[in-house]
Parts: structure tokens; sequence; C-alpha cells
């Protein structure tokens, strides 16, 4: 077994017998702690996981049944001895029918003790090594992630290595690829998981607004100001601070950010109060942010301090066989959302979806799967029901167009006149404005049904703002 010392915690009331019990074990070379009461217990457990434990059922304050199965439901591998005394084998029966790995019937002798813990810490570390190889084999979901692609293990794996520390992570990926779903990822897998993951996105918080929102205001501190407001930095304390689209942040309030990750310290708008608060620092865009860097947009000294572990998110198109295994899984919720019988893609389906390109990646199958779930009903989802980019193939399928069928038919980016050639720009603000109307300025479902974030949208309408047109075509 491994050189390091087993932590045993011991759980008996009678001082007497507590102490014989620490004297076998610690001439064995195991740490032992000692709790009197199962609620002493617990919390001995909560604060620092034992190995190994020895329960006397017979407590002061709880069932001895109840601390088992307590500790068995916090980690279901703790191997509990429980200690009886003599004439009350049925408890302790009733005990390894409850999960004890073995019991002891007082009094016992110092070998009987240490044999018993011995094979006990043996099956322990048997299932911690089963535990690691499970871990190391493919897995085909974790956390809010569907694949199981080798580029998809890796991405698992890098976050739970950096989960536990408090190194600050960056993301990067195309749009869709998941990666606020890898932050919260790093936040469930770390210790930091029973406090708050606040994001905050920086592309759909209009910029003058955008410090109060990360580091809060007191009342009065600008006009609308009305009450005091903590910020999400102040709300993410103990737990993930996730900086959204962090590229879109404006270059003077980056310095303040870098200020506030360089000394843990905030100061609210119209505060001239500091407070110190404790987060982690996750970060996130779909930008390449040393373009960013070089063209003088983002702060060099800012991304140094983020870019601490880098975490890239690839192509839905790079992933191999997770594009059907990500489909099937949207189609089954899908279907139970819609109340729609499908179960299955056609073969050809399966083609078409492995074939596309999928430039909106996860995103974009999310609204091709709706569609379909949504326009038809059938047990298969054949061709015929597929949208246009993806019906037919080939070439047709690389670059899936971005407006669905309806919205494309009259769309300007039709090529009746083909003899004119638009700019590129004037195109997408066309279809972006003609979406925007078709859905009544709801942004989400215009920015779902042309497969792009709605931070997109928002961002771009900021931007025509400030190039003096109101956004109206
Ligand atoms: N591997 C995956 N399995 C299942 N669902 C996924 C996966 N990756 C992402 N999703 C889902 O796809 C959608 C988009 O993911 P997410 O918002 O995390 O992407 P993003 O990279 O932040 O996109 P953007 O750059 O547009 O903000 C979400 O609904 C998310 O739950
Ligand atoms: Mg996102």
């Amino acid at each position: 077994m491994g050189s390091r010392a087993h932590r045993i915690l011991l759980i008996e009331d009678t001082a007497p017998l507590a102490r014989l019990y620490i004297e076998f074990m610690r001439a064995e070379g195991h740490k032992v702690a000692h709790a009197e009461t199962g609620r002493e217990a617990l919390a001995a457990a909560e604060a620092c996981p034992p190995d190994g434990v020895i329960l006397d059922l017979k407590l002061p304050d709880m069932e001895g049944l109840d601390v088992l199965r307590i500790l068995r439901e916090r980690d279901p591998d703790v191997s509990v001895i429980v200690v009886t005394a003599h004439g009350s084998v049925g408890v302790a029966v009733e005990a390894m029918r409850c999960g004890a790995f073995d019991f002891l019937v007082k009094p016992f002798t110092a070998d009987r003790l240490n044999v018993t813990l011995r094979n006990a810490l043996e099956r322990r570390s048997l299932a911690r090594m089963v535990d690691d190889y499970r871990r190391d084999l493919d897995r085909d979901r974790f956390h809010g992630f569907i694949g199981a692609s080798p580029e998809m293990q890796a991405v698992y794996r890098t976050i739970e290595s950096v989960a536990a520390s408090r190194a600050s992570v960056f993301i990067t990926g195309e749009s869709g690829t998941g990666k606020e779903v890898a932050a919260e990822a790093i936040h469930q897998a770390s210790p930091r998981r029973g406090k708050p993951f606040v994001a905050l996105n920086s592309a759909a918080i209009p910029k003058d607004l955008l410090e109060s929102e990360i580091f809060g205001h007191v009342r009065g501190a600008f006009t609308g100001a009305t009450a005091d407001r903590v910020g999400a930095a102040a709300q993410a304390d103990g737990g993930t601070l996730f900086l959204d689209e962090v590229c879109e942040m404006p270059f003077d309030l980056q310095a303040k950010l870098l200020r506030f990750i360089q000394t843990g310290v905030i100061q609210p708008v119209g505060s001239s109060r500091a407070e110190k608060v404790d987060v982690r620092f996750v970060a996130a865009t779909n930008r390449d942010p040393l373009r960013e860097v070089e063209e003088g947009r983002f702060r060099e000294d800012l991304y140094y301090r983020l870019h601490v572990i880098p975490l890239h998110l690839p192509p839905l198109r790079d992933r191999g066989g997770d594009v059907l295994l990500i489909a099937r899984a949207l189609l089954a919720d899908c279907a139970r959302e819609e109340g729609r019988r499908f179960t299955a893609f056609a073969p050809e389906v399966e083609a078409a979806f492995r074939s596309c390109d999928w430039p909106g990646n996860i995103r974009q199958m999310q609204n091709v799967v709706r569609q379909i779930v949504v326009l038809h009903d059938g047990e298969v989802v054949t061709a015929d029901m597929l949208p246009p980019p993806l019906r037919g193939g080939g070439a047709s399928t690389r670059r899936a167009a971005v407006l669905p069928a309806a919205a494309q038919a009259a769309s300007p980016a039709d090529p009746a006149a083909e003899e004119t050639i638009t700019p590129l720009w004037r195109l997408e603000k066309d279809m972006i404005q003609r979406a925007l109307r078709l859905c009544s300025d709801d942004v989400p479902r215009a920015a779902s049904l042309l497969e792009i974030s709605p931070s997109t949208i928002y961002r771009k309408l900021q931007q025509w703002k400030a190039d003096g047109d109101g956004g109206e075509g």
C-alpha cells in the first residue's frame, strides 16, 4: 500500500477504549483523529475526509447507523468498520447491509483491529485505482458537455486538473463551442462550487454601465443610480467570476479590471471605500486574443494576468463522432420538450450532419434540430426534413448559410441581382435588421434563428449606433 500515512477517524465515546484503539493504530503508523459524538465525527470527516473509519454504533447523540449512512453518502468509497458490543451482532449485520466494510465485536485485540483495518484500506485504494482508471478512460459526458472525442477528453482533463487551483483560465473557441459550459464546469469541479458562479458579458452590457456592473455603485453615483448596487465581483465573492467576451471590454475599464485582479480589491462607482473580494477568474472570447493585443484593443498586461491557463474548445467539425452523440441527445431533449415521437436520424441524415461544417457549432446544431422537431413529426428524422443548407449534401453543406430557409428566400442575400456586388457588412447588417423585424425586435429569438449569439447582435447594434446610425435600415 502507499507510503502516505492513512487518516483514520475513530468514533468512540468511551475514553479508555478510545485511548487503547488509538494506541493500536498509531503503532501501525496511521494518523488518527478522534471524535466522541456523531456530530463531532461528521464535522471532523467534513473538514478532513478520512481513508477509514472505526465507528462505535452506540453513540450519545446519534444513531450509529445514521452516521454510517451520512459518511457513505458523502464518500461512497469510504471504508467504515463498525464496533458493536458482544451480543448485538444483529446490529452489525444491519450495518453491513448499510454498506459497512466489516465489523468488530468488543473486546478485540490489536491484531484483529489492524488486520480488519488493513483490509478496509486495501479495498479503498483498489476502489480509488478503479476510479482513476475510469477517469482516464474515455468519457462521453462531462458536466454540461457531451462528447467522447480525443479532443474533448483533453478538454475534460484540463478542466479537472485546473479546477482545484485558483489560477485564471482563458477560454478560446469559435462561437457556440461551449465556452460558457466550460466556465461552469471549471466552477463545478472546483472547491468553490458551493459559492456563486457569476457571468459578466462585456458584449451584452452597454459600455457606460459596465464598470458599475462589475464593481457595483453607491446611490447617487450617477444619474439613475437610485440605490446601492452590488456588482458582479462582489456577488462572486468566494466563487468564480466569468468574464465572458472579455476582449469587448473598453480599454480604460481593462486597466481597472487589471488592478482588481492584482489586488483583489474593488471600489464601487461613487464610493471611497475599498472592499476585498476573493474570486477566481475565468475569461472567454471568440476572438484571437493575441491579435487583439497586437492591434491595441486588449491590454497586454491584462492578457498575461488572465491567460495563465489556456483552454481551447475545438470547433464541432473537428470532433468526429461527437457530432452524432450531441445530435442524438439534442433530438431526444427536443422531442420530449415539443411532445414529438422522434427517436433517431436516418443514415443519410447522420451522414449530412457528419459532413456539415457547423460554423455556428453546437448552438447552430441546437437550432437545426429544434427546427426539424418543431416543423415535423415521426419516429425517424429523414433527409427531406433537413433545412436547406444541410439538404442535398456536397458543396452546399460547406459553410452552411446563416439564415434558415424561410428567412433566406426573400433575403437581400438572395443572389437575384447577380450583377451588383454589395459589401459584406451591408449584407450582414441588412440580414440582422430583417431578422429583428421579423422577430419584433426580440434579440435572443433573432439571434437563435440567425444561429449567432445574442451578444453578437447587441455588439453590432452598439457599433452601428456609435457609427452614427440609429440601426434602422
Ligand atoms: N459539448 C456539448 N454538449 C452539449 N451541449 C453543448 C456542448 N457544448 C455546448 N453546448 C450547448 O451549446 C450552447 C452554446 O454553448 P455556449 O453558450 O457555452 O457557447 P459559447 O462558446 O459560449 O458561444 P458564444 O461564443 O456564442 O458565446 C449551449 O446551449 C450549451 O449548453
Ligand atoms: Mg458564450
